[in-house]
């Protein structure tokens, strides 16, 4: 017999805790699946010291507790008595955690101190860095988040949000779906507060200015959550009383030593970035007498501002510095035109990014005006597909180009698809460009397509064998998806708009983006009423679901009703199919059983002969749910078992977990208590190994009702604990 590590122990409950399945650690870890696997199965009682850290990150560990998992990781200590099981934690969404910037941090301690103190300081809970663009607020905003998760004396749980391509309504879900919550508008802070209970957390949205008018929201998210604190960056204060605003100096703008020798100016940050950046293209760089004059005059007529100081600096490669300031020396607005009444700082860096796209060849700039349209970062085969010559090999050469003068960044360089991505401001500037060439439209035309054929090439992999990359890969281009439907709607591209938003919305609801999901959804509809029947169906679809699962039964209703109609209209079954099914599904959520069956007959005759799909299965179950409600269980259980295999053949887990948890209840009910039980288990197993919120809570209640029905006291406690955790998962999914 193996012997039980206490590692194996220690991972298993930590993972537990954090609400994590071995897939989900493994996946915010970078950690393999069958590493933590044979951890947790104690083949391996220690691991390497990066592991153990790596680990301890995921599971965001701090203090005495991160210490004491990495000591027995690493075999170097033991583990001591202990009663409790750690506490649950909230934790941030794969998405929302602390970004790890590719350089390192250059100068900053007195902002960083001084940021430190303010969120130490217990009457201070909103704390906005503001400046111009390309100043550094959110570099400072990340180092201050990274050091309060690993040194912050309340051990604050840590969420950062980034802002820029979201829509103002729906900053409050966005925050929420990064929290790990998923709520309608209304109800969002409130949900949030009960989530976050009274841990400390600690908030940081990114970019706040594109959305400053969801600020009322962060007013009342601090007076829900007593132990929250949010640290914002934005080029303008929120204006909320009780606001604590830092204004973000340039670099170097605290040093009190301004002599004029070599090491006086290198000791300047402004002056180091410059020359770190600069070195990594000209390694013969040195700072002596002479270059340590020229370098302090470079980088003041760039105010010391770091972006400013990258292009700059990124220019060294083919010019000498004597060359560099004396371009950088000229009135440079003069040279690029555009906007004079900005304040200066403002106009310094825009001048900069001016002057380095001033520079560009012209294929480089018609590119770099393309890829300004992307939102949230881009792979290199959208890029190419914006490209005019479409050939991915001059697509990244003219990329490496722009990479080259840093104008574009890669965003994740280890992972097997590459992303490419553009700092705000300078990507505002080719914005600005591309709309002056009038080329926008036809770019932001080509982008709204290319992920329009992304969505539907996704669409069939979702329900299907492989489903977890799909929604990988949706999920991480979801700005370029939301930017696709802005323009779609805003250019009544019904069509398109129809059918990009149908295609998205099985991922907005298995992802939780309910309310999202909703908004497109209605816009999208809500464009031209007669035409389009097949593209307005899907989205009538997908809309009428989610409003269902949202408990909005009356909007559901009229969606539905409409999707029958239109259905009928143009003889397509499956269309009516997915109308009756949305209405029997809320017959059922009124718990009118019996008028349920009516309309899932009818939808299971429709799609017969169709041949066998999701729909035939799933048409199954329904029928096969209305029937267990109302009391005919034989015939329940025989419906409900062909849908499962069904499932199975067609390789959806997902259904086929939900099947496995029906199948319990029609077990219940028959008197079977024991197979029952087995089937939630296996259902539950299912579920936590998709991360499936609602499954977890449906296998929870299934389990419930088991012992409930098992009748002594103690069972009816632990059935009480069962649904009331049900309950809780479920609030955070319709409340
Ligand atoms: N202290 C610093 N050390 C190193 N790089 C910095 C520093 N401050 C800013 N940068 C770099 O300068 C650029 C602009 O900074 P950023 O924080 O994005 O500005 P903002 O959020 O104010 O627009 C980024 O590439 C960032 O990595
Ligand atoms: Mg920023």
């Amino acid at each position: 017999m193996v012997e039980e590590s206490s590692l194996a122990a220690l991972l298993r409950s930590q993972r537990a805790a954090a609400g994590l399945t071995q897939e989900g650690l493994a996946d915010r870890s970078g950690i393999s699946v069958r590493t933590i696997s044979d951890v947790e199965r104690g083949l391996r009682k220690t691991v390497y010291r990066h592991t153990a850290q790596r680990l301890a990150s995921a599971l965001a560990l701090v203090g005495a507790e991160r210490d004491e998992f990495e000591g027995i990781a690493r075999g170097s200590a033991r583990r001591g008595p202990r009663a409790l099981a750690p506490e649950k934690r909230v934790l941030a969404a794969p998405g929302a955690r602390v970004p790890t910037p590719p350089t390192t941090l250059v100068g900053r301690e007195r902002e960083l101190e001084i940021v430190a103190a303010a969120l130490a300081d217990e009457d201070i809970r909103l704390l906005t860095l503001t400046g111009p663009g390309g100043v550094g607020k959110t570099r400072i905003a990340i180092e201050a988040a990274r050091r309060a998760e690993h040194h912050g004396g309340t051990k604050p749980r840590v969420f950062f949000v980034p802002l820029s391509w979201t829509a103002e309504p729906l900053v409050g879900s966005t925050v929420a779906v990064a929290m790990g919550v998923t709520s309608t508008k209304e109800r969002i802070a409130e949900a949030i507060g009960e989530a976050l209970h009274l841990d400390p957390a600690l908030l940081v949205l990114d970019t706040f200015e594109h959305v400053i008018g969801a600020a009322g929201f962060v007013r009342e998210l601090l007076g829900r959550c007593s132990r929250l604190k949010i640290l914002v960056t934005s080029r303008e204060a929120l204006r909320l009383s009780g606001e604590h605003e830092i204004v973000v100096p340039p670099l170097g703008f605290h040093r009190k030593d301004r002599g004029s020798g070599p090491e006086a100016i290198r000791a300047d940050p402004a002056v180091e970035l410059f020359f770190q950046r600069a070195s990594a293209v000209r390694r013969d760089l040195v700072i002596d007498d002479a270059s340590a004059l020229v370098l302090r005059d470079i980088c003041g007529s760039l105010d010391g501002l770091p972006l400013a100081i990258e292009l700059a600096a990124a220019r060294v490669k083919h010019l000498s510095l004597e060359a560099l300031r004396e371009m950088l020396d000229m009135p440079l607005r003069v040279l690029v035109g555009g906007p004079r009444d900005l304040p200066k700082r403002h106009q310094t860096m825009r001048d900069t990014i001016a002057w380095s796209y001033g520079l560009l060849d012209p294929d480089e700039q018609s590119l770099f005006r393309r890829l300004s349209v992307f939102a949230g970062g881009w792979t290199l085969d959208a890029a190419t597909a914006l490209a005019d010559e479409g050939v991915t090999a001059v697509t990244l050469q003219h990329m490496s180009g722009l990479i080259d003068k840093s104008l574009v960044y890669l965003a994740s360089p280890f992972q097997r698809d590459v992303r490419y991505s553009m700092l705000d401001v300078i990507r505002e500037f080719g914005l600005e460009r591309s709309e002056g060439a009038g080329e926008m439209g036809s770019f932001r035309q080509r982008h709204a397509e290319f992920y329009l054929s992304l969505a539907e090439k996704a669409e069939p992999g979702l329900g299907g064998a492989g489903q977890g990359n799909w929604f990988r890969r949706l999920e991480t281009e979801h700005d370029n998806l939301r930017a696709a439907l802005a323009w779609l709607t805003r250019t009544k591209d019904t069509k398109r708009a129809l059918r990009l938003a149908g295609a998205l919305w099985q991922f907005w609801r298995r992802q939780g983006h309910f309310s999202e999901g909703r908004m497109w959804l209605r816009e999208a509809l809500s464009i031209d009423r007669d035409k389009l029947h097949a593209a307005r169906a899907k989205a009538l679809w997908g809309a009428g679901w989610m409003a269902f699962v949202q408990g909005d039964y009356e909007e559901g209703e009229a969606l539905s009703a409409e999707l029958i109609q239109i259905a009928r209209e143009h003889r397509a079954p499956l269309d009516e199919r997915n109308g009756l099914t949305i209405l029997g599904m809320i017959l059922m959520g009124r718990g009118q059983f019996h008028r349920a069956m009516e309309p899932f007959a009818r939808a299971l005759e429709l799609c017969w002969p169709l041949g066998p799909s999701w729909h035939l299965a799933t048409s199954h179950l329904n029928l096969g749910m209305s029937k267990m409600h109302a009391g005919e269980l034989k015939g329940a259980k025989q419906l409900i078992t062909r849908a499962r295999r069904m499932y199975q053949d067609i390789g959806d887990e997902h259904f086929e977990a939900r099947s496995l948890g029906y199948l319990g209840y029609a077990a219940l009910l028959a008197g079977d208590s024991r197979q029952a039980e087995s089937l939630f288990v296996a259902s539950l197993e299912a579920f936590r190994r998709l991360e499936d919120l609602q499954g977890i809570a449906e296998g929870l209640e299934g389990l419930a009702a088991v012992t409930a029905s098992n009748a002594n006291s103690q069972s009816a406690a632990t059935s009480a604990h069962l649904a009331g955790a049900a309950q809780s998962i479920r609030h955070q999914l319709t409340a």
